[in-house]
């Protein structure tokens, strides 16, 4: 087999890429671990920046997200028990949040894909990288027992955290930054309505952070941080919605309606960037380069604005034959990708309980959250933020 772009995951960059390249005319073909089920099964994130509804809408598949998606101008932070809103909306000029989930996002991209008759290999085994240091990478896989290889031109690794495709490259051609932060986030999705249908309220509270999101109307997204060490079992849906109440200010709290979880898991938070995120003719891509701990929802958005740039680099290549763009690809992203990882970190600290700094930590964060609450450059700073910062920002 041959194509033109051989793309390892068919997670959301994978995808993306995908349609992306087969808008241009570029020939692809998807390589993935998992079944086209398992994918869609996982439920991971919600919250879409314009600049990726917006790709979404470019590659033909904006329409379930126009008729389904909720548009959020604002969001709320609560601390000290008071609710206080951004007007996100307001303070960026017009720019919006969609609440979105994930699956559904994958599931039109895997439809939009299939109804192209593009090609995508689920389940296949033992998947390789080769020969990307050179001028005829290879990508070889195995399948219902029989080993395949597909030679391209280049090699994406959409492949997420767990991929082999950053896992291939020498580990002195790689630097890797981490931190790792000592609590986890519990998350259930309910067929319940939301406390807040029209803001995504962040909470810090002495008990630890609380968040509460949405997938639809009638489908709510909850979080509370938790310690690394429980497990699922140890909480049981009344224990939830009792702790989450308690995180709330009182108002909200009484508003918050319950029923059976139908999901529940815990997340560990982590900050990790590869750089570079090209070797050779092997670019990476969302997951597989940077990990941000998803307090305000930037993971998917920065696998979309990888793909963004991708995509245009790989276009100049084969339509004006210059490899401008994917000299510059690595640079590119990591510029962008460190000022979410910035931010991310930042609304991190801000709002959760921290176990070595307890008392005088929770105080200062009341006093950098009423900073931020009342005073308009650093509500501006954050909504900006909050909504995506442009993809061309400081060029
Ligand atoms: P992935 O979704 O991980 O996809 C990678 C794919 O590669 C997978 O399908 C995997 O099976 C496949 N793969 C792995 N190894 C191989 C291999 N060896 N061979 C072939 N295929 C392979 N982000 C937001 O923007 N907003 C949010 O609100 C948000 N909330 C989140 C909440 C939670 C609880 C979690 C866990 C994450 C959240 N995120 C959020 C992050 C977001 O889900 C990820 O950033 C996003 O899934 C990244 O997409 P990706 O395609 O790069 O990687
Ligand atoms: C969701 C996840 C986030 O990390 C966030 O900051 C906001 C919303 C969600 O899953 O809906």
């Amino acid at each position: 087999m041959r194509t033109q772009v051989a793309i390892i995951g068919a997670g959301p960059s994978g995808l993306l890429l995908g349609q992306l390249l087969h808008k241009a005319g570029i020939d692809n073909i998807i390589v993935e671990r998992q079944s086209g089920e398992y994918v869609l099964g996982r439920i991971r994130a919600g919250i879409l920046e314009q600049i990726t509804t917006d790709l979404l809408r470019e590659v033909g598949v904006g329409q379930r997200l126009d008729a389904e998606g909720t548009v959020h101008h604002s969001i709320e932070l609560v601390f000290a028990g008071t609710r206080h809103a951004i007007d996100v909306h307001g303070l960026t000029n017009g720019k919006v949040v969609t609440a979105y989930g994930q699956t559904e996002l994958t599931r039109d991209l895997m439809e939009a894909r299939s109804a192209a008759a593009l090609p995508t290999v689920y389940e296949a085994a033992n998947v390789e990288v080769l020969g990307y240091d050179g001028n005829n990478p290879k990508v070889r896989y195995q399948k219902d027992g029989q080993t395949h290889e597909i030679e391209c031109d280049f090699i994406a690794g959409c492949d997420g955290f767990h991929g082999v495709c950053r896992a291939s490259v020498p580990k002195g051609a790689i630097t890797e930054f981490e931190k790792v932060y000592p609590f986890g986030w519990l998350g259930v999705l309910a067929d319940v309505p939301p406390v807040s249908p029209h803001a995504i309220v962040y909470a810090n509270s002495e008990r630890g952070f609380a968040l509460c999101s949405m997938r639809s109307p009638t489908r709510s997204r909850y979080y509370v941080q938790c310690p690394l060490d429980d497990k699922v079992e140890d909480w049981s849906d009344q224990r939830f919605w009792d702790e989450l109440r308690l995180r709330l200010d009182p108002e909200m709290a009484s508003r918050v309606i319950t029923g059976p979880t139908i999901e529940k898991s815990i997340a560990p938070l982590r900050s990790f960037v590869a750089e570079p995120m090209r070797f050779g003719r092997m670019f990476l891509a969302g997951d597989a380069a940077h990990i941000v701990p998803p307090t305000g929802a930037k993971g998917l958005n920065l696998a979309a604005s990888d793909v963004k740039y991708l995509s245009g680099a790989f276009i100049e290549y084969y339509q004006e034959k210059s490899s401008a763009g994917i000299d510059t690809y690595s640079e590119r992203c990591l510029r962008r990708v460190w000022k979410a990882e910035r931010f991310s970190w930042w609304l991190t600290s801000l709002m959760h309980r921290f176990p070595d700094t307890a008392g005088f930590g929770q105080k200062i964060q009341e006093a950098e959250l009423d900073y931020v609450v009342n005073s308009e450059s650093m509500s501006r700073s954050l909504a900006e933020n909050y909504v995506g910062l442009p993809l061309n920002f400081g060029a």
